[in-house]
């Protein structure tokens, strides 16, 4: 198979990541035998740097002409006292945008051996396995006016919604459960918002045509308090894009680490954009101690949803977690036992035990 795949690295650690999942995705195509190519553009701060926009013209064309793209993170200190439109966010709200990546499925599962990481109690995180799907290219985040008033003295933002776009997001989701647990929890504030009802008005008539799948509605103060009470009872969460983005950072305590958490963002054809659920952590960056995992996780949905190369995005994740089994970790995971590694030594374990399909003979080789 021949692949045209756009990188936005961005900032911060997005760039470091990038390079580990470039390194994965490079071993992937010489074990199956596909031609993967790569073409680097800027996006976020580093373009606002190189272009003065979050969102240069020819990054949007690159994307446009793209099979797939990755993304690393964008944002950090440098550039937050810019005016809204230039801030390093807007290139990524604007790519979401340009290129209609309306569905953010950001699947949560936790590896057994780093649940004892989490703040959370092993036993009430034990078993949880589920996918938020984010509508991700409207309401308040895009919905106009959006804007200072009265000279300052008010403020407006606005939350609209298309019944088409509820619509294609909630269908996407059903999609998605009827190929899991069957159970889908629509989220909302039907009980203030009208967005939020038309938003339940959908959900009930879509089920009509997935008689399988089981629908409950939760509203999302009550849906972040069960995600971290009783997590195991979720399968698919389908809810708009502003709850879908605190709910998915919640969520993600439940695995102990933002640095192992993929996303895909999809159009209805299957172009997609695929990047870490995580920050570009400037604290950390350029050090090689970042974790690239949730970038390779990102790397392997790319594999599976935009290529449907479904043997490959299993041998990256089960392999990640073969290298997590095997006692290596990176500074996030806050582990006391087993082998801290930085980013290039925890890519190479991974590549290596790619290559080798044996986890345990490559780290015999790297520990000899
Ligand atoms: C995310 C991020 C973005 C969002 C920011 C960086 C604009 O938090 O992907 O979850 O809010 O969507
Ligand atoms: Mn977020």
């Amino acid at each position: 198979m021949k692949k045209h795949i756009v990188l936005l690295p961005g900032d911060g650690i997005g760039k470091e990541v990038m390079q580990s999942a470039k390194e994965v995705l490079a071993a992937i195509g010489e074990e199956f035998h596909h031609s993967f190519s790569f073409e680097t553009h800027d996006i976020g701060g580093a373009a606002v740097d190189q272009h003065g926009t979050p969102l240069p013209q020819q990054t949007v064309e690159a994307c446009q002409k793209a099979d797939a793209i990755l993304l690393g993170a964008v944002g950090g200190p440098k550039w937050d006292q810019l005016p809204s439109h230039l801030r390093p966010e807007r290139g990524l709200l604007g790519i979401r945008k340009a290129l209609d990546l309306f569905a953010n499925l950001r699947p949560i599962k936790g590896f057994d051996h780093l649940l004892h990481t989490s703040p959370l109690k092993e036993e009430v995180i034990k078993g949880s396995d589920l996918l938020i799907v984010r509508e991700l290219t409207g309401g308040l985040y895009f919905g106009t006016p959006s804007e200072r008033q009265n000279n300052g003295q008010s403020v407006v933002d606005t939350l609209y919604y298309s019944r088409k776009e509820i619509e294609r997001i909630v269908e996407k989701a059903f999609q998605c459960a009827q190929q899991r647990r069957k159970l889908l929890t629509s989220v909302d504030k039907a009980n203030v918002l009208e967005s939020s009802k038309l938003w339940r008005e959908v959900v009930e008539e879509k089920k009509q045509q997935y008689p399988k799948v089981k629908v409950e509605h939760l509203l999302v103060d009550a849906a972040a308090m069960k995600l971290i009470t009783n997590p195991s009872q979720f399968d698919v969460i389908v809810t708009e894009n502003m709850f879908g983005d605190i709910l998915s950072d919640e969520a993600s305590v439940l695995t102990g680490s933002l640095g192992m958490l993929p996303s895909a963002s999809l159009r209805e054809d299957g172009v997609g954009l695929f990047e870490p659920v995580h920050g570009s952590a400037p604290d950390i960056a350029g050090h090689g101690v970042a974790n690239p995992i949730a970038m390779i996780l990102s790397a392997a949905l790319m594999l599976r949803h935009s290529f449907q190369l479904e043997d490959e995005a299993r041998l990256i994740e089960e392999t990640v977690e073969s290298v997590l089994n095997a006692g290596f970790h990176t500074a996030d995971l806050n582990l006391k036992i087993g082998h801290k590694v930085g980013t290039f030594e925890m890519t190479q374990l991974i590549i290596d035990s790619i290559k080798t399909r044996n986890t345990a003979n490559c780290i015999m080789s790297c520990y000899a």
